[in-house]
């Protein structure tokens, strides 16, 4: 079965996975596995945040129970990071030197690949976009875009933790190498050490977790550049403030309660 399917939420039935192929890739390339269509209504969610506050782990549990895609640019960029040397476009190895910094990638470079892969801001699935928009002009040009296909944000999630809790987060987390799943060495450990639970691949430290100063850095290209973020969602109506302290699973409950209604 590998991680390619859900259990439903009455933990009865599988569902299939949306993979994200046309996000990851861009280009022509089509998703294996095209959302279910959402019972209800498709949610166009933002999940604005901290790096390292849960916004990835938020996004596995609510994307497996909403049915809506898991839209991250950060995952676009360690995607793009895998392929040979040769087939990385200018624009993306220039971008893997500013994340390893940790620094923000251009505004422009983002846009570029969003704007690529602006069908997938129309799937009938919905999204939930993770770790962009993320600053002032990335918000802008989602604004614009969204409104051209006639697509309404639902809701901005704003996950607010303390920032030492968000350096413990960052400091233990783990990757899986192959099917990249989140771990965490204390809060989310596998069941052999340094072997994923779901593929049997190898389990990494993001490079851009390891050094103090990177993620420092990181911290502070947050402060400086996604923090406005806050007030620009809030004079629009549509950001909701929520405690990312507790385990996953009780703050994926406070999400439903306070921003999805259920
Ligand atoms: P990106 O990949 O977006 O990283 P980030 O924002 O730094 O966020 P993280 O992925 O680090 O954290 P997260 O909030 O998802 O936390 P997670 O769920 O993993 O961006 C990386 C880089 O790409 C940027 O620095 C930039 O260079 C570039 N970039 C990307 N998008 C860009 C854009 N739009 N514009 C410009 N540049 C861009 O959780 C962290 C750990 O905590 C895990 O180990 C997890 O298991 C654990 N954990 C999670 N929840 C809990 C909990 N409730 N209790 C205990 N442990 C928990």
């Amino acid at each position: 079965m590998g991680n390619r399917f859900f259990p439903t939420a009455d933990g009865v039935g599988l569902v299939p996975k949306p993979d994200r192929t046309a996000w990851l890739k861009g280009g022509e390339a089509q998703c294996l596995r095209p959302p279910r269509q959402p019972l209800g209504r498709a949610w166009h969610l933002i999940l604005l945040g901290p790096p390292g506050v849960g916004k990835g782990t938020q996004a596995a549990l609510l994307s497996e129970r909403l049915a809506c895609c898991h839209l991250s640019t950060g995952d676009l960029f360690r995607t793009a990071k895998c392929l040979a040397e040769q087939d990385q476009s200018p624009a993306i190895r220039s971008a893997l030197g500013y994340m390893t910094r940790g620094e923000l990638v251009p505004d422009e470079t983002v846009l570029g690949l969003v704007g690529e892969r602006r069908r997938c801001l129309r799937c009938s699935g919905g999204f939930l976009l993770d770790g962009f928009p993320r600053t002032v002009a990335q918000a802008r040009a989602l604004d614009e875009l969204l409104k051209k296909d006639e697509v309404r944000l639902t809701a901005v999630l704003n996950y607010e933790l303390p920032v030492e809790k968000i350096v413990a987060r960052l400091a233990g987390r783990r990757l899986c190498s192959q099917c990249k799943t989140v771990f965490h060495v204390e809060t989310r450990p596998t069941r052999v050490a340094g072997v994923c639970d779901h593929c049997g691949g190898k389990l990494v430290q993001r490079e851009d977790d390891r050094a103090a100063s990177v993620v420092e850095a990181r911290m502070q290209a947050y402060e400086q550049s996604t923090r406005p973020l806050v007030e620009y969602y809030q004079k629009r109506r549509l950001l909701i403030p929520i405690d990312a302290g507790g385990t996953p699973e009780e703050i994926y409950r406070r999400t439903r309660l306070l921003a999805l209604g259920r």
